[in-house]
């Protein structure tokens, strides 16, 4: 299996996407510590993954305490031996479907201190073990909406910032055999629903009419005509996490299916 031996951090393992590529990592051999603020949104996944025969553990961390992300990462280091793949998939409280001109200052650039106080602490926590260890992968994801997509709100530039992160942490410490990559992805049919999309626009929420209409237009603005799936997208991070992807570093592998080329 690609990830045998590997001890992972999943941030964001109670989330939708988090929660897949916690379980496409276990189902690849990694010991898995299933890391997120709310234990009970943790606990299904566990659950899942050890039923299916894999090893997983429910972690309480919040990403925004620096304090207690060097504990934890300190701590799974000290359990398992090594840390070898750290991946941060916390939501950031992106505002989107409003011009920038008409939004507020903390819609902007909350999303963006958020998601580079959270990307850089996870990270960091991880780099300083990988580079002691002399190998490692630290993994992000974001929508790739550094390069002119409008009505992002926040989003734009807190994936910018995070596009930047990666590529100079990258940088520094690839002489010690730690890479540092991230996903591109957008729109996920199977993650959204008319809840979450109000809850992320502050509009009324979508009739279910509106709602397959919103999906089938996001199939239609995608090269292959068909939105990335959530398993494409745990399956990218699997391999990129893997040993196989070791030439790979300092850069962002687009899986919006062509929403936009790179
Ligand atoms: N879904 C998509 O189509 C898509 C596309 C592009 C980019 N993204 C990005 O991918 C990331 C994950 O998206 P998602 O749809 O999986 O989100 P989600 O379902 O809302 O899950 C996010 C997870 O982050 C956790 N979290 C939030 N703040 C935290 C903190 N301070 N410390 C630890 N954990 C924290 C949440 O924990 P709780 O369980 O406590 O709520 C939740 O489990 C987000 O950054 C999003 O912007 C998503």
């Amino acid at each position: 299996m690609s990830l045998e031996n590997k001890n992972a951090i999943v941030y964001g393992a109670g989330g939708s996407i988090g929660r897949e590529v916690a379980k496409a990592f276990a189902a690849a051999g990694a010991r898995v510590y299933c890391a997120g603020r709310t234990r009970k949104n943790l606990t299904p996944v566990v659950k899942e993954i050890t039923n299916a025969g894999g090893w997983a553990k429910a972690n309480v961390v919040n990403a925004l305490n620096e304090a207690a992300v060097e504990r934890h990462a300190k701590a799974v280091v000290a359990e398992s031996g090594s840390l070898d793949i750290s991946i941060n998939l916390i939501t950031r409280g992106d505002v989107q479907g409003t011009p920038l001109v008409d939004m507020i200052a903390d819609d902007v650039t909350g999303p963006v201190l958020t998601g580079l106080t959270t990307n850089f602490l996870t990270a960091r926590a991880a780099a300083r073990h990988m580079v002691e260890q002399g190998s490692g992968v630290i993994l992000g994801l974001n929508s790739g909406s550094a390069n002119g997509s409008p009505m992002m709100g926040g989003t734009g530039p807190a994936d910018a910032a995070l596009d930047t992160l990666f590529r100079n942490l990258a940088n520094e410490i690839g002489p010690a055999g730690v890479r540092v990559l991230g996903i591109w992805t957008a729109g996920l049919p199977e993650t959204l629903s008319p809840e979450k999309l109000a809850a992320f626009s502050g509009a009324p929420k979508m009739d279910d009419e509106a709602f397959a209409g919103l999906l089938q237009h996001l199939d239609g603005m995608r090269m292959t005509k068909k939105s990335p799936t959530l398993a494409e997208v745990a399956a990218t991070a699997t391999f990129l996490a893997s040993d196989r992807a070791g030439a790979i570093t300092g850069t962002f592998v687009n899986v919006t299916s062509g929403t936009f080329p790179s």
